[in-house]
């Protein structure tokens, strides 16, 4: 199959870049310490805490609880397939900043990531799904690698 690769370090700091592996779009979000720090706090809250739901798309690196919770080969970069585990939509990023604009209908517990503009499914900074959120699963992470500091290839 096909391999995608990119440069990690062009994705500024704070900011979600979508590309394209196999025909399906890709989210590289660039995370600084504050995105990192929202990882953090609200593990209650979790609907798929260890993505164990997704044993057989669980990538073999995340083997420890750190890496499990930043779901990324390097924390600073978070690769997930863009696709709603519930059906399939594109979920929208909305990062801490956005997030008190939300009103009522925002979970008290969710710390900012995205959400799903289709049925309403919440993932933290880190693509897991919320509580309540119809979708089961975190948002997948497909096989990747670096080959220099920067460069990823997926697939
Ligand atoms: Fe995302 Fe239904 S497709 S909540």
């Amino acid at each position: 199959a096909a391999k995608t690769e990119f440069d990690v370090s062009t994705v500024e700091a704070g900011q979600l870049v979508t590309i394209q592996w196999q025909g399906k779009p890709v989210f590289v979000v660039h995370r600084t310490a504050e995105l990192l720090a929202q990882v953090d706090g609200h593990d209650d809250s979790l609907k798929d805490a260890n993505s164990e739901a997704i044993a057989e798309v669980q990538a073999e690196w995340m083997d420890t609880a750190e890496k499990r919770k930043y779901r990324a080969i390097k924390p600073e970069y978070l690769i997930v397939v863009a696709s709603c585990t519930h059906l399939g939509c594109i979920p929208l990023f909305k990062p801490s900043a956005g997030r008190k604009d939300w009103g009522d209908s925002v979970p008290a517990d969710w710390p900012g990531g995205w959400h799903c503009p289709c049925h309403g499914s919440y993932y933290d900074i880190s693509a897991r799904v919320i509580n309540g959120s119809p979708a089961p699963h975190n948002l997948h992470v497909m096989p990747y690698t670096y080959t220099s500091d920067t460069t990823v290839v997926i697939g």
